[in-house]
């Protein structure tokens, strides 16, 4: 039987697991109760409380302006919609850059407030302190590599990270500093296959990706693009499942419709 079947709750131990048999992990964003609740129903294995709030929830360009209140609400509505997947939150920009002490505080912050289950954090070698610092508390630790979006005004463009073999060679380097600093799995985000292939190979954590091919141990979507609430985003690397802002938009129509022309409530839709 399948490690994903077997289980009850999905922790850290369990995605390792899931590597060594060879089982694909599968991990959404989700930053509220009801969406939780039906992701976690429908199995999945890893829920992700992005920083991608800021973009899809708030409507910032980027997801540098959220904070870490704001991230621990989002996160606590998500506990509370879940039974069995692991909750892995994103610590916000300027939550734990360039100072380790701040950054356990935000960690410790998110996993008492909130509940959840692990922290996630952008970049490698520079931030090495900040995780080890974190991880002394018990606190599980997701990496993440590839196109950092809390980055995006040094790179200046979301395109596709590491063709070069300078930041590629950087990239596995840094890679393997992560997992010896005490991460438990690890997040690629848009970087060649091969390239993630050959992370994926070498680590013994997990390595998720998004946009990163599929050599690597399991995918990562955020929600609103794989359901098709967002219209405009439409990289290469996403498959969208559904078309829901075309369905939600014909049902707010039809809804405006029934309700100029009377025809909503109807006599059994009243009391
Ligand atoms: O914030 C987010 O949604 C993420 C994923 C794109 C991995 O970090």
């Amino acid at each position: 039987m399948s490690v994903h079947k077997e289980i009850k709750k999905v922790t850290t131990n369990v995605l390792l697991e899931m590597k060594r048999r060879g089982e694909k992990i599968a991990m959404l964003t989700a930053y509220d109760f009801t969406t939780a609740s039906i992701v976690d129903s429908a199995g999945i294995d890893v829920i992700l409380v992005g920083d991608s709030a800021s973009n899809v929830m708030a409507g910032h360009e980027t997801t540098l302006p959220i904070t870490l209140d704001q991230m621990i609400y989002h996160a606590s509505s998500v506990v509370r919609g879940i039974d069995r997947a692991l909750i892995v939150v994103d610590l916000p920009f300027g939550s734990y850059q360039g100072n380790s002490k701040e950054a356990l505080n935000s960690a410790i912050r998110i996993m008492k407030e909130s509940g959840a289950h692990a922290v996630k954090l952008e970049g490698g070698a520079e931030i090495r302190e900040s995780i080890e610092r974190i991880l002394s508390a018990g606190i599980p630790v997701m990496g993440h590599l590839g196109l950092t979006p809390q980055s995006i005004y040094k790179f200046g463009t979301y395109t596709v990270r590491a063709r070069e073999e300078e930041e590629a060679r950087r990239l596995i380097q840094d890679a393997h500093i992560l997992e010896k600093a005490g991460c438990f799995a690890l997040v690629l985000e848009k970087i060649p296959a091969a390239l993630a292939e050959k992370v994926a190979k070498e680590l013994t954590i997990p390595v998720i990706g998004i946009g990163a091919g599929g050599g690597v141990d399991g995918q990562v979507l955020v929600f609103h693009d794989m359901v098709g609430l967002t219209k405009e985003f439409s990289p290469r690397f996403l498959r969208r499942y559904l078309n829901l802002n075309e369905e939600i938009t014909s049902a707010v129509g039809n809804y405006v419709k029934d309700v100029k022309s009377r025809d909503f409530p109807n006599q059994n839709e009243q009391y």
